[in-house]
């Protein structure tokens, strides 16, 4: 039973009569206008920005007006339970937190912030394989709520063993691997402000964290292009006094060590593998018992083989828009892949979840759960671990309205789908 959606309703308005607005805004545009106030600019440009002309970011969000919910009356909705299940958790809502690197861009206290705030909720976090704080910090933060690993694969294997054990060692209860970044996506935001945050440290803390990373930093790089010459401006000196700061030794030692400068020249030479295919998976289906999830699925037969290769669960995405600019949303092929996947293994939906309304349509379509993404890193950059929070409780409290309202008391795809319209003239 939950009626938390009211209990929020009425808290928010009470606090309105002696003139408290949410800190945190409801409105998810408010939310992220809000957060740009909150962060630097070169910040708001990487959490905020996508590929291209962005056409993708907007195609996200459209898409989900592409249907629309035909509510049922008279149904008694007085109780009604939100929860839902994925590899036996139990949600408290139908979402988990996608992972988003580089987190000290909104808040300081980066992804401990969050896993601090998915606790408290009960909402499982994805830790990203790029964050800036070591998934063992994050992982005993949760305590003893849910959390996953996102994994980029690596051009040395060592290293994908060793994130993949460390994220079994510290109680992750599964692996999300991501396809879709084996090469980063051109982001004229990023670009036109020659900004990479990984060039300055930030984002790199699983890997500074990892015994054998810290093994390849001593070992000599593979011949590439000689990094350009860099002139020496306040701004290289700013630059090179933040990578310091983002190692997790002291300052000085770092000065004299030269340890972060190689971390980040090991981290450019390995983060990637565009060679990354179907037969690396048996690698990683040997290495670990625990659940796999394939994160950028966006064709029917992709997930079909994925089911061949072992996978455990499909997460349909497209990096939020980051990655190939006219990209399909992830909503429009969600219902091709789930026919696809016939019920086999759970589907997780990220890219342009908004709203509660964005909740009911996923699931209407054969999503098991949704991955909210930025939103929660825009509540962070506004209220720390509170701001996640809030972002958290605000999509519960209205995806338990726009249930209740709809006719429908409990968390059921087929109930769901029987009040689901297509609403694109069709033609
Ligand atoms: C991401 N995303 C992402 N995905 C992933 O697998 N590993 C990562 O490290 C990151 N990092 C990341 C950083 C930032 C700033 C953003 C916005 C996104 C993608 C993320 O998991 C998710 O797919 C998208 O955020 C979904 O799109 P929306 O709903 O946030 O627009």
């Amino acid at each position: 039973m939950s009626f938390q959606a009211l209990d929020r309703q009425r808290r928010i308005f009470l606090q309105g009569v002696s003139g408290r607005r949410p800190e945190v805004p409801v409105d998810t545009e408010e939310l992220a206008q809000l957060a740009e106030r909150y962060t630097s600019t070169r910040g708001y440009a990487y959490l905020a920005g996508g590929a291209g002309r962005e056409t993708t970011i907007e195609r996200n969000r459209a898409a989900f007006s592409d249907w629309r919910i035909q509510p049922r009356m008279l149904r008694d909705v007085s109780e009604a339970d939100t929860s839902t299940t994925l590899f036996g958790l139990r949600l408290p809502f139908p979402a988990v937190l996608s992972p988003i690197g580089v987190l000290s861009l909104a808040h300081p206290e980066a992804d401990a912030a969050v896993a601090r705030a998915a606790a408290r909720v009960g909402t499982p976090y994805i830790f990203s394989n790029q964050a800036d704080v070591p998934m063992e910090t994050t992982a005993q933060l949760m305590g003893d709520q849910p959390s996953f690993f996102q994994l980029y694969w690596s051009k040395n294997r060592d290293l994908v063993a060793s994130l993949v054990h460390r994220a079994e060692a510290c109680g992750c209860r599964g692996i999300v691997l991501t396809l879709d970044t084996t090469m980063l996506g051109w982001r004229p935001r990023d670009l036109d402000l020659g900004y990479l945050p990984f060039l300055q440290g930030r984002g790199i803390a699983q890997y500074t964290s990892d015994p054998v990373f810290q093994r390849l930093m001593d070992e000599p790089l593979a011949e590439g292009t000689p990094p350009p010459r860099r002139r020496l401006t306040p701004q290289t000196i700013a630059s090179v006094v933040e990578l310091m700061r983002n190692y997790p030794d002291p300052f000085f030692r770092n000065l004299r060590s030269g340890r972060p400068l190689k971390a980040v020249r090991t981290f450019i030479a390995t983060y990637t593998n565009p060679a990354l295919n179907w037969a690396d998976l048996s690698f990683l289906r040997e290495l670990t018992r625990l659940p796999i999830l394939l994160k950028g699925i966006l064709h029917p037969d992709d997930a079909r083989r994925a089911i061949d290769a072992g996978m455990d669960g499909i997460f349909v995405s497209n990096h939020g828009g980051r990655q190939v600019d006219g990209a399909v949303s992830s909503i429009e092929v969600l219902p091709l892949i789930a026919e696809a996947v016939d019920g086999r293994l759970p589907i997780v939906l990220d890219s342009g979840v908004r709203t509660g309304a964005d909740l009911f349509k996923a699931i209407a379509l054969g999503a098991t759960a949704v991955g909210i993404g930025r939103p929660y890193a825009y509540g962070l950059a506004i209220a720390g671990a509170d701001g996640v929070e809030a972002v958290l409780r605000n999509f519960w409290a209205d995806f338990e309205l726009i249930m209740r309202l709809s006719g429908l008391t409990r968390v059921d795809a087929a109930a769901f789908r029987e009040q689901l319209l297509n609403a694109r003239p069709s033609g």
